[in-house]
């Protein structure tokens, strides 16, 4: 009798689990479009330095003091690393978005360099 009750409890848990599999992944992806989430990477300044120089001082100039776009001198002030790498991915006004153009490493590695600018 007990050997029953264990079974039917194994096979509930395996259905819940398969649901889990079904569900869960659809929510993750739905936001990850709305709040992509940043890759951990290890932090390079100089290949910041260089995807900057490449991408976006025509906007933000060669100092990062302005242009087309704000100052970012003191980036790190305004916003931390996570938040740089939504806009940079997703783009905001003016700015366009970077996720088709630079691997998602290469805008995270530059949102923590950014986040450091005090
Ligand atoms: C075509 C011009 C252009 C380029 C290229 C550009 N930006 Fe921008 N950026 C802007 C504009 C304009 C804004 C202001 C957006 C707004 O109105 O909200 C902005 C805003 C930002 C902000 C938010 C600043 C704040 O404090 O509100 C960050 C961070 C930023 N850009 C980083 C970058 C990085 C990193 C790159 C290169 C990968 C880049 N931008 C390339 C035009 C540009």
């Amino acid at each position: 009798m007990q050997k029953w009750i264990m079974s039917g409890l194994f096979f509930a848990a395996c259905a819940f689990a398969v649901i889990l599999m079904f569900t869960l992944p659809g929510r993750e992806q739905v936001a990850k479009q709305n709040n992509p989430t940043m890759p951990t990477v290890e932090a390079d300044p100089a290949k910041a330095e260089q995807t900057v120089k490449a991408n976006c001082i025509s906007c933000h100039g060669d100092q990062l003091q302005g242009g087309v776009g704000p100052n970012l001198q003191q980036e790190g002030n305004n916003h931390n690393a996570d938040q740089i790498y939504s806009i940079v991915s997703k783009g905001r006004g003016q700015m366009p978005s970077f996720k088709d153009k630079l691997a998602p490493e290469e805008i995270a590695n530059v949102a923590m360099w950014l986040s450091e600018k005090k």
